[in-house]
C-alpha cells in the first residue's frame, strides 16, 4: 500500500502534468496532512510554489491543477485556499475502507521506501572504562529510534557502535592500575574502580608531570602490541562492555556490529601516507593535516582537520576516516547517520568534507546531534566529560521505574504483583525514553520527572494506558461475544480518530526521512488525544448502542491499539496491554 499523502501527492503530479506545468522547475513536495480542520485532511503546497517561480498567479495555479485532477474516489473535495495551496478532504466512505486495510496490516499499509537502500547508524558510541552516564542517553536512544524507523521504512540498517576503546586514557589506565589499583575494589564493581584510576591519574598528573611522559609511554607499548599491556586492555574492554550491555538490555536497543575505534587502528598509518600521496593531505609544522578550501563546502571554518600529530600519534578524525572507508568497503551505504552531541558538528563537517576529498562522493552523510541533556539538579551532563559528578544512566533508570512503580500501585492496586512490576519497568524506562524522543533532537533539553511520567499530556504513561484502554475494550467485547465489523464513520470523533490512525504510517515514514522521532511522537499524542475525544462521544459496548455501531466501533478501537502500539515500537516504547 502507498500513504495517504503518497496516493495524494501522485494525484497532484497527473493534474499538475494536465494542466502543463509537467515542466515546471519546481519540484512536487509531498502532500502533507493538516492538523486543523478547516484546511482539510491533507493540503499541498505545490501550486503556489509553482506559480512564485513563474511569477503567475498561485491561485490561478492552483485552480488549473484542481481542475485537471483525475476522478478519485478519495478525495471528497478539493479546494484552492490563502495564496494557492490545495486542500484535499479525504471521502468518509474511502477513509473508513482505507483504515480497515491498514489495520489489517503488521506495517498499517505503509510503503518501502527503503528497499534495497542501506544505511549506516552510528550511535552510542561510549567511551570504554567510564561508566555510561545520561550524557550517553541521547545518542543511545535517538540512535535506536532511528535503527527502528529506517527498519520499518524497509530500509537494510547497519548499527555500529563506534565505542572510543583507544587512544592514550588507556596508558593513563595502565599507569595508574600499576600504582593504586585496589583488587577487591575493582572485584566488586570494576567500572567503579577503573573510573576512580582515571579520576586518580588525572589529578595526580597535575602536579607530577612524568605520569604524563609514562601513561605516553605505556600507550606506545600497548600499540607495539606489548603483550602484558594488550592483556589489560582486553580486560578493561570486556568489563565495560559487559556494563554497556546491561544499560542496552534494559533499554531494548540493539546493534548490528560494534567496531570500537581500536579495529580501525592497524589502518591508520596507511591512510595517512595515501592521503600524503594524492596531496589530500599536507605537512603542517610536523603535524598531518588536511586542508579546506571555500570549494570543499561551508562551514568547515578556518582551521584544518588534523590526522596526525607531530609526535607521530593519530587521532580521533583520523580514525572516523578509516571507518568511512571501511563502512564504503563493506556495506556500501548509500546514507551514514552520526548521532552525536552538538558539540562535534565542526568535527563531522571535517570529516564529510574529507571523506569528499577521498573519493566518497556518493554517499549521503547526515550528522543527527542533539543538543544538551540537564537534570533539575542542574547537573549538565555531556558525552564527552563524563567525569564524576554526573548522573548515572542505571540510577536514573531505576528511579523512573520506582517513581512509575508508585503509580501503578495506585492506579492498578488489583493486578498481580509480578504484572505490576513488569508494567512499571515498561513505564519507567519508557518514560525516559519519550521524554527525549518527543522533543526536537537539536533541542536542548531539561529532564522533568512530573511530566515524564505524567498520565496527562505528551508523555509515555499517557499514550500506554490510551493503549491499555482500547486493549480493555477489546477484550470486554470479547466476553460479550461482540465481534468487529466494518466502519462506518458516523460522528466527528469517529473520522477524526480514524484519520489519525491512517496517518500514522506517513507519520512514521516522514519521522525517518527526517530523523526526527519526535515528529512520529506528535502524531502519536494526536491519536490518543482523538482517542480521548472518542470515548467521551461514542460509546462501543452497552445495550444502547446498536450491533452495527458496536461492531464498527470495536474495529476502530483495535485499529488504534495497533497504530499506538506500532508506533511506540518504532520509539522503543513498550505497550503493557493493562494498566
Ligand atoms: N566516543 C565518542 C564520544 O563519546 C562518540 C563517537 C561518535 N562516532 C564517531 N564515529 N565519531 O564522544
Amino acid at each position: 500500500m502507498t500513504t495517504i499523502a503518497q496516493s495524494l501527492t501522485e494525484l497532484v503530479r497527473v493534474a499538475a502534468d494536465a494542466a502543463g506545468y509537467a515542466d515546471s522547475p519546481v519540484p512536487l513536495e509531498p502532500c502533507v496532512a493538516t492538523n486543523n480542520p478547516d484546511h482539510g485532511d491533507y493540503q499541498s503546497n505545490y501550486a503556489f510554489r509553482v506559480g512564485k517561480s513563474l511569477r503567475t498567479n498561485p491561485r490561478a495555479v492552483a485552480q488549473a491543477v484542481v481542475d485537471a485532477l483525475p476522478s478519485s474516489e478519495m478525495i471528497a473535495k478539493a479546494e484552492v485556499a490563502g495564496p494557492g495551496f490545495i486542500n484535499f478532504t479525504l471521502s468518509d466512505a474511502w477513509l473508513s475502507s482505507d483504515v480497515q486495510r491498514r489495520c489489517r496490516d503488521a506495517r498499517l499499509g505503509a510503503p518501502s521506501p527503503g528497499a534495497g537502500r542501506t544505511v549506516v547508524i552510528d550511535f552510542s558510541s561510549p567511551n570504554i572504562a567510564k561508566r555510561m552516564h545520561v550524557g550517553h542517553l541521547r545518542s543511545t536512544i535517538i540512535g535506536d529510534a532511528l535503527r527502528r524507523l529506517y527498519s520499518f521504512a524497509g530500509w537494510n540498517v547497519i548499527a555500529d557502535n563506534h565505542v572510543g576503546d583507544w587512544g592514550t586514557p588507556f596508558g593513563m589506565l595502565i599507569v595508574a592500575w600499576h600504582e593504586w589499583r585496589d583488587d577487591a575494589a575493582y572485584d566488586a564493581d570494576a567500572i567503579a574502580e577503573l573510573q576512580r584510576l582515571y579520576q586518580l591519574f588525572r589529578e595526580n598528573a597535575k602536579a607530577d608531570e612524568a605520569l604524563m611522559v609514562r601513561a605516553r609511554a605505556e600507550t606506545a607499548k600497548l600499540q607495539a602490541g606489548d603483550e602484558e599491556n594488550a592483556a589489560l586492555w582486553t580486560q578493561f574492554v570486556m568489563a565495560s562492555m559487559a556494563e554497556f550491555d546491561l544499560v542496552y538490555d534494559r533499554l531494548g536497543v540493539e546493534f548490528t556490529v560494534t567496531l570500537g575505534e581500536s579495529f580501525y587502528q592497524p589502518k591508520l598509518a596507511q591512510i595517512i601516507q595515501d592521503l600524503l600521496d594524492r596531496k589530500i593531505a599536507i605537512i603542517n609544522y610536523g603535524a598531518v593535516v588536511v586542508p579546506f578550501t571555500a570549494e570543499d563546502g561551508k562551514g568547515l571554518g578556518k582551521n584544518p582537520l588534523l590526522i596526525r600529530k607531530s609526535d607521530g600519534a593519530a587521532l580521533y578524525g583520523t580514525t572516523d576516516l578509516a571507518t568511512v572507508l571501511h563502512r564504503v568497503e563493506t556495506w556500501s551505504p548509500e546514507r551514514v547517520i552520526y548521532e552525536t552531541d552538538n558539540r562535534q558538528q565542526q568535527h563531522f563537517k571535517h570529516i564529510f568534507a574529507a571523506s569528499k576529498k577521498m573519493g566518497v562522493t556518493h554517499v549521503d552523510f547526515r550528522h543527527v546531534f542533539h543538543g544538551i541533556l540537564r537534570f533539575p539538579d542542574g547537573a549538565v551532563v555531556s558525552t564527552r566529560a563524563g567525569g564524576s559528578g554526573t548522573t548515572n544512566l542505571i540510577d536514573v533508570l531505576n528511579t523512573a521505574v520506582s517513581r512509575a512503580r508508585a503509580v501503578v500501585d495506585e492506579k492498578s492496586a488489583s493486578l498481580p504483583e509480578a504484572e505490576r512490576a513488569v508494567i512499571a519497568e515498561t513505564v519507567g524506562v519508557g518514560a525516559v525514553k519519550y521524554f527525549d524522543l518527543s522533543q526536537n533532537p537539536a533541542s536542548d533539553i531539561t529532564f522533568d520527572w512530573d511530566r515524564s511520567l505524567s498520565m496527562e499530556g505528551n508523555s509515555a504513561p499517557y499514550l500506554m494506558y490510551a493503549h491499555a484502554r482500547c486493549c480493555s475494550i477489546v477484550r470486554r467485547a470479547a466476553e460479550r461475544g461482540v465481534v468487529a465489523g466494518d466502519l462506518r464513520l458516523l460522528e466527528p470523533a469517529e473520522r477524526n480518530l480514524a484519520l489519525a490512525v491512517a496517518r500514522t504510517a506517513d507519520a512514521a515514514l516522514l519521522a525517518a526521512e527526517t530523523n526526527r522521532p519526535n515528529l512520529l511522537c506528535d502524531h502519536l499524542y494526536t491519536v490518543a488525544q482523538s482517542l480521548s475525544r472518542f470515548y467521551v462521544n461514542c460509546r462501543v459496548l452497552g445495550d444502547d448502542v446498536d450491533d452495527a455501531t458496536s461492531a464498527s466501533r470495536l474495529t476502530l478501537v483495535a485499529g488504534v491499539a495497533q497504530a499506538l502500539r506500532t508506533g511506540l515500537d518504532l520509539v522503543g516504547v513498550g505497550t503493557p496491554s493493562r494498566m
